[in-house]
């Protein structure tokens, strides 16, 4: 199985870093090829106009990863109650490429997609960020599979025991599905 995580947050040793990092080691002792991308630190800007978008080579090469893999999953630290900019710029665009690119399109559809967020305060202030998640796999015709919120995040609490058990079982539910 082949996993493609794409990861918004701006910090590679982060908290999301960490969580996703967790999430990369169950799936690899489960057999599938994990790969994480951290957007932030790429070429890849939101759309400008239909037809205008930049760092559009990043971009499409990103949106071939994502139709390419059995799972992709879309990962984030909340910022002012939402996604980064990163991880919106790549969803913008992954539209637009679905838009004029039939194969990517093709090969997106029914894609099994999974989102990891991680927050300061409680899971509620995640509900736009999964909100937008869901509507960019109904836009694209992928399939949303499940979210893994932690709240409080902090790193002692991520490296925890209770914190691992719960990646681990995320990691088991999204990889049945
Ligand atoms: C600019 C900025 C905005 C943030 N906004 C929120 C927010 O709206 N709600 C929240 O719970 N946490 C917020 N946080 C906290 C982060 O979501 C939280 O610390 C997260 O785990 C950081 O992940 P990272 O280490 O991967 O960046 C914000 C942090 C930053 C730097």
């Amino acid at each position: 199985m082949k996993i493609a995580i794409f990861n918004g947050g701006p910090r590679k040793n982060g908290r999301t870093a960490s969580v996703t990092a967790s999430f990369k080691k169950f799936t690899e002792t489960r057999n599938a090829v994990t790969e994480e991308h951290f957007l932030y630190f790429m070429d890849i800007k939101g759309c400008l106009t239909c037809g205008t978008k930049t760092g559009i080579e990043s971009a499409r090469a990103m949106a071939k990863e994502f139709s390419e893999c059995d799972l992709a999953v879309l990962a984030s630290p909340i910022y002012m109650f939402h996604i980064t900019d990163s991880l919106k710029a790549f969803m913008e665009i992954l539209c637009a490429v679905c838009k004029d690119d039939d194969d990517v399109a093709e090969k997106v559809k029914g894609k099994k997609v999974a989102a990891i967020f991680t927050t300061d305060v409680d899971e509620n202030v995640a509900t736009d960020a999964i909100r937008a998640a869901r509507m960019l796999c109904d836009h694209v015709h992928a399939e949303f599979i499940g979210e893994l919120v932690i709240p409080f995040a902090d790193m002692e609490k991520i490296n925890g025991k209770e914190c691992q058990t719960e990646i681990e079982q995320f990691t088991d539910e999204v990889m049945k599905k």
